[in-house]
């Protein structure tokens, strides 16, 4: 399909002027001082001792930076794409307006090399977001273009250190070249596996952090495919938000057999008592097969800070809408396999030659075709989406533009926090409660890239 058709098909244009309730316009108080310049661009980068080529990133020798928002205040970025590809940026858990959720096709139309596209929204919500491609979205964010979004509140709850965490492997042989990024195999199961892990594009880095000092630790999964399995031997902590949100319904501070999983796409705010000992480390583990590893340390430096959990002040809420359970209304999703005749998936923003995956049996066909949404949904009202796995592998399920909260599972108790992506295990249903009050065309995808890019993807539509 052509550019103009698209426009003129898709009512992009009405859409344009809506904004998200009052809440938002009543919040931007202040202009940020000026335009963000974002470059999509080639970049190379040590992630092991040997330079790595063919990577992409905001700049020619450095990670996507931490981006840092302030709740209310309007963020306006100009991204030009100097990549070789098309593209389009997103980010990840911000309830914005529908056009500048940055996918293609639903809410825009993909950059093609050399092209440039404004991006201006007022985040409401504060907390831990990132952002990433969402077109040629396996290639690009395979060679690096993952980065943390951080929307600041204007309290500070009192902590000594701020650190945000992008976790993310890469596929390197041992010439530390990239190698393929995908393999049909693993786009066919549970995605493929990275083979060096990083915190922040280095191996097992370590931090220093004030001795008996509070540390907030901003864990994002940017990962294209790892369910990351997270726990700190014997640090004193708590996990106080989720996909951005502060905790309304506490959760377990994670130990080795009950870690913090955390699948791609998603995020989760820990506050950490470092060590008084000057010198003492705490190491982030990842639980996974062949043992335990190590993805950074923290290491107490300077005199004792004698700080306290509870001397911690509780993050502020974001306003998020009330469910109206008793007036909730029921909609099915199942996840699973393709049917056997369905398309490749195509268009400009990629394919990777296969189809293996559906939501109610259809598989997306691919980014630059118009296709239904799976369900439209009236503004303002509550509904309950049953969603089921019925597949033997894990699949984060992920909505733009809203946030849910599960509160329902076949297999386990869930803990009733509002979150952007729901980590559905192998054979699992899950319903998760929503209040469908931003109005646009939102994708609805698993965050394994690989199961997105090969038919697990959809849109709900809020009118
Ligand atoms: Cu993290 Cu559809 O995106
Ligand atoms: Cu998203
Ligand atoms: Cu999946």
């Amino acid at each position: 399909m052509k550019r103009r058709q698209f426009l003129a098909t898709s009512g992009l244009a009405a859409l344009g002027a809506t904004t998200l309730g009052l809440g938002v316009a009543s919040l931007a108080r202040k202009a940020q001082a000026a335009p963000m310049a974002m470059t999509i661009q080639p970049a190379r980068y040590a992630l092991e001792g040997t330079v790595t080529e063919g990577m992409i990133s905001l700049s020619p020798d450095a990670p996507p930076p931490v981006l840092r928002l302030r709740r209310g205040v309007e963020f306006v970025a100009e991204v030009t794409n100097q990549a070789e590809d098309y593209t389009a940026m997103h980010w990840h858990g911000l309830r914005i307006r529908n056009d500048m959720d940055g996918v293609p096709y639903l809410t825009q139309v993909p950059m093609g090399p050399g092209d440039r596209y404004r991006y201006a929204f007022t985040p409401m919500d504060a907390g831990t977001f990132w952002y990433h491609p969402h077109c040629n979205t396996m290639d690009q964010m395979a060679r690096g273009l993952t980065g943390v979004l951080i929307v600041e509140d204007d309290e500070d709850p009192g902590f000594d250190l701020d650190l945000p965490v992008n976790l993310r492997d890469w596929r390197l042989g041992d010439d530390s070249q990239f190698i393929d990024l995908y393999t049909a195999r693993g786009a066919a199961r549970a995605g493929t596996f990275g083979t060096v892990m990083t915190a922040n594009w280095a191996q097992d880095p370590i931090y220093d952090a004030p001795a008996g000092g509070l540390v907030r630790l901003r864990l994002a999964a940017t990962d294209t495919t790892r369910v990351y399995r997270l726990h700190l031997p014997g640090a004193e902590g708590r996990v106080i938000a989720l996909d951005g949100h502060p905790v309304i319904d506490p959760v377990g501070w994670p130990a080795p057999d009950a870690p913090l999983i955390l699948g791609p796409g998603q995020r989760a705010d820990l506050a950490i008592r470092m060590p008084a000992g000057e010198g003492a480390e705490l190491a982030l583990l990842n639980e996974q097969p062949g043992g335990p590893r190590s993805l950074l340390r923290l290491r107490a430096t300077g005199e004792d800070l004698g700080h306290a959990l509870d001397d911690l002040r509780p993050l502020t809420a974001n306003a998020l809408p009330e469910p109206d359970l008793d007036n909730a209304e029921l909609i099915e999703f199942v996840f699973g396999w393709s049917p056997d005749d369905a398309p490749v998936n195509n268009g400009f923003c990629g394919t990777l030659g296969y189809t293996f995956w559906s939501i109610n049996r259809e598989a997306w066909p691919g980014d630059a075709s118009a296709s239904d949404p799976l369900a439209v949904l009236e503004r303002g009202r509550t509904y309950i989406l049953r969603l089921r796995n019925e597949s033997p592998n894990d699949h984060p399920i992920h909505l733009h533009g809203m946030v849910f909260k599960p509160i329902a599972s076949n297999r386990r108790e869930v803990a009733q926090n509002w979150l952007d992506t729901a980590m559905l295990l192998e054979e699992e249903t899950m319903d998760v409660v929503l209040v469908a009050d931003n109005p646009g065309d939102w994708a609805f995808h698993c965050h394994v890239i690989e199961h997105q890019k090969t038919g697990l993807t959809g849109y709900l539509r809020v009118t």
